[in-house]
């Protein structure tokens, strides 16, 4: 008993010595489990290493974390998972449009209305840092300005569209991916032409529907709202939950640090059932699943019948995460649950690859035990990092409109061969290696903040203006310059071939006179 107790006074000491406790206050209006999932070990570490963390979620803790206090949106907004079929359309990804922009304003009215959310800024509590999530309301920043604290923002994904211009990320439809579309950073005419246009129309709708209306619902409560955009553009430092080697190169400003990793747990033992299936498999272990939000049971049966028919065709024994009691097909190698600890399967080393739709989460676990990945991405981030997985070496993707059994048992060679497994293994190992860890360097910037609250590094390419950022002035001028030296120019040459053409003339004539008067 005493030692550990010695143990603890020590560390205590330390970190009371080191670090000053903040108050910190995180605000995560948005019902997504997989997001928060993100988050919560983050804002655990915080409150262990003394800061005095508040959170307002949908997700309470269960038991009491000490430094840690919720104030429970829970009930407020249906939970999103299992809505979404598996299925690759426009007219999903119009459904999502709607889908976020609805979600995000009406979560900012539930925000706002709720009594302890009221009773936390009436009572004008003072945080040394607020954590937002950015996602698909910038409600949360009218708030924070209200409570008169930095702003740190976070993000489970990659950016959103609407998010680039606030961080002065140049928005480039030849190499800038974007979410909701596949192209990488090679993206064919048609594929930039598509994010030219998906670009726009959801910076349009996010701007006139989103945070015009969230303006408005923060009116109700507060005198003082600047524009939310104005606000986004005021966050200290943002945390993203990518990593290049896994997300592809970006061109990131300063403020812009990436974490992706943290929420990786170390593996606890599985449950025996799974252990003996995994271990006595002789040729290794293909995990599928296509995670929370999507709905495995309404994927088109002609498309599970294909996808069965392969994996069934393979030697290696296959996890599948399946709602249903069977699937359909003649199959004796796969086992199937409902509930699977993904990454304690994908941190076994006879799990050989990774049937996946490319959630970040997931492709995080993978990369994090390096496993090879078939990547199917259907909606939201998916299709972006589904582009950079493969772009990264980390696997191979199959669009679901191209599903077929010969196909995604091609996809499957590709990925199980020796030589491609022995890369990804190098690629973990790349992206483990960084100068501290994800944790730590989520950790440090937030520390930083409260530190220096009163710097903002804003890249200057935010506020520089559409025809300036592509030089579109310059080009006029030169074009100008170019019209005016030509039109000159055979203003000139017409003069001196009329003088010429004059004196031709002059000569012909006293040529001919001369020959007259001869
Ligand atoms: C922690 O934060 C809460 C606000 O959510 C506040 O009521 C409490 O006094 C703070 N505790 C300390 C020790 O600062
Ligand atoms: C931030 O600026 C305010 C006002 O200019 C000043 O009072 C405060 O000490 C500054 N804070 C830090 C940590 O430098």
């Amino acid at each position: 008993m005493k030692l550990p107790v010695t143990i603890i006074t020590i560390l205590t000491t330390i970190f009371i010595n080191e670090v000053t406790p903040l108050n910190i206050l995180g605000v995560f209006p948005y019902q997504g489990r997989s997001h928060f999932f993100v988050f919560e070990p983050y804002l655990r570490e915080l409150a262990a290493r003394g800061h005095n963390v508040t959170v307002i979620t949908h997700f309470p803790q269960k038991t009491p974390v000490k430094n840690y206090q919720d104030i429970s949106l829970a009930g407020t907004s249906i939970q999103v998972e299992g809505l979404i079929p598996v299925e690759k359309s426009y007219f999903t990804l119009i459904m999502i449009g709607v889908y976020l922009i609805g979600t995000g304003t009406d979560n900012c009215k539930a925000l706002l209305a709720n009594d302890n959310v009221q009773k936390l800024w009436k009572s004008e509590a003072k945080f040394d840092v607020v954590l937002v999530e950015q996602f698909n309301s910038d409600c949360s920043l009218g708030l924070a300005h209200k409570l008169g604290a930095p702003v740190i923002g976070l993000t489970s994904h990659t950016l959103m569209p609407w998010q680039l211009n606030r961080f002065g990320v140049e928005f480039n439809p030849s190499y800038v991916s974007t979410q909701f579309l596949s192209g990488g950073t090679k993206p064919s005419l048609f594929e930039r032409i598509e994010r030219v246009i998906v670009y726009n129309i959801f910076n349009t709708a996010f701007k006139y529907a989103s945070q015009r209306t969230d303006e408005s619902t923060l009116r109700e409560y507060f005198d003082d709202v600047p524009p939310l955009e104005e606000l986004a553009q005021n966050i200290r430092v943002q945390l993203v939950y990518t990593h290049h080697t896994l997300s592809g190169v970006n061109l990131y400003p300063p403020k812009i640090v990436e974490v992706n990793g943290y929420h990786v747990a170390k593996p606890k033992p599985l449950p025996e059932k799974l252990k003996k299936f995994i271990d006595e498999a002789e040729h290794g272990v293909i995990y599928v699943s296509f995670g929370s939000m999507l709905k495995a049971a309404s994927t088109p049966r002609d498309k599970l019948e294909a996808i069965t028919k392969a994996l069934s065709q393979l030697p290696q024994r296959v996890i599948f995460k399946w709602e249903e009691k069977t699937l359909p097909g003649d199959y004796k190698n796969i086992y199937i649950s409902d509930w699977l600890p993904q990454n304690d399967i994908l941190a076994h080393p006879n799990v050989v690859a990774f049937y996946s739709h490319c959630g970040l989460l997931g492709t995080t676990e993978a990369i994090y035990h390096g496993v090879p990945i078939v990547g199917m991405p259907i909606f939201g981030d998916q299709p972006s990092n589904a582009a950079a997985m493969e772009e990264s070496g980390m696997g191979v993707q199959i669009q679901t409109t191209e599903l077929t059994t010969e196909k995604l048992l091609e996809k499957f060679k590709i990925v199980l061969d020796p030589q491609f497994r022995a890369n990804v293994k190098r690629l973990s190992k790349v992206w483990h290696d960084r100068p501290s860890s994800p944790m730590d360097t989520a950790i440090y910037w937030t520390e930083y903040v409260a530190r220096n609250p009163n710097f903002t590094f804003v890249p200057p390419t935010v506020h520089v203006p559409f025809y300036q950022f592509w030089c579109l002035d310059v080009l006029a001028v030169f074009i100008l310059i170019s019209l005016i030296s030509f039109y000159v120019l055979k203003f000139l040459c017409c003069l001196v071939c009329r003088r010429k053409s004059k004196e031709v003339v002059k000569n012909a004539n006293t040529k001919k006179k001369s020959k007259k008067d001869n």
